[in-house]
């Protein structure tokens, strides 16, 4: 397992950050990307070990080659970038940020996934970060979950367009990443106490927990095509 390089797209911060760390500490080799430089580098010297970096922003298209060029050949890639746009109440959900929501996500980790071809072994794999959005019914998630069902939905197909290469996904509940400052320090506990009411196992997601998901589907060789729903079910509508 040592000599297999994964590359984390958004791997500065929250769940790719803790992806990193439990990879690294599994013997993989790592590469992390985010756009901001500084965060980058500062997530680099927190983490140690075989970890390299580039810096990218996966929503400019016309700059992917260089990027995955810079970041060579790799046996995993795994797509854990992604902001809140696109979120609010259907009725009044802003449809130039719902717009922007998907090209930073949905459609940056389409490109992404297309422009590592060149460079990703044919035993290796892909594993996308989408988010239970897509599969439960929360109000105020309608831009969300659109977004986030376009990459479950990528899924099986390109685990039957690209084979053998494997392609997966993680479906993350509430998880406590700085996705959520957002909300402000005021605001966050109660949310979070509000999201924990409502999972059955009485909390919300730490980022070490999808972590351990995606070493899961990077490590299976028999698994492809999934959808993990990993989201202490939050999911089921408590
Ligand atoms: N936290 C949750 O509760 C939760 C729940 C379900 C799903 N998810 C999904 O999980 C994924 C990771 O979220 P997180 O909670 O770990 O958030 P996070 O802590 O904000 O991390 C996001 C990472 O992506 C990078 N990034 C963002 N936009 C990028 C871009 N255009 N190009 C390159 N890198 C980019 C960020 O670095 P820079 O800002 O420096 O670029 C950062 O490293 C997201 O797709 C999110 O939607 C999160």
């Amino acid at each position: 397992m040592s000599s297999q390089h994964v590359a984390i797209i958004g791997g500065s911060s929250g769940i790719g950050l803790a992806t990193a760390a439990h990879l690294l500490e599994k013997g993989y080799r790592v590469t992390i990307t985010g756009r901001d430089a500084t965060k980058l580098q500062a997530a680099a010297q927190s983490l140690g070990g075989d970890i390299a970096t580039v810096v990218m922003d996966a929503a400019e298209l016309a700059s992917l080659a260089e990027a995955f060029r810079a970041i060579g050949p790799l046996d995993h890639l795994v797509l854990a970038l992604g902001g809140g746009h696109g979120g609010g109440p259907f009725a009044t959900v802003d449809l130039a940020d719902l717009k922007r929501g998907f090209e930073q996500k949905a459609i940056a980790h389409f490109a992404c996934a297309q422009a590592c071809l060149p460079y990703l072994s044919g035993q290796g794999s892909v594993t996308f970060v989408s988010a239970v959005s897509a599969q439960a019914a929360m109000p105020g998630t309608a831009g969300l979950g659109a977004i986030n069902a376009a990459i479950a939905a990528l899924v099986p197909i390109l685990a039957v367009e690209l084979k053998p290469i494997r392609v997966n996904c993680v479906s993350p509940g509430v998880v406590e990443t700085p996705w959520w400052d957002f909300l402000g320090d005021e605001q966050r506990p109660a949310a979070f106490a509000s999201f924990a009411a409502r999972t059955p196992v009485s909390r919300i997601g730490r980022p070490e927990e999808i972590a351990d998901a995606i070493a899961f589907l990077i490590g299976n060789g028999f698994t492809t095509g999934h959808t993990l729903i990993c989201d202490g079910g939050i999911r089921l509508g408590q």
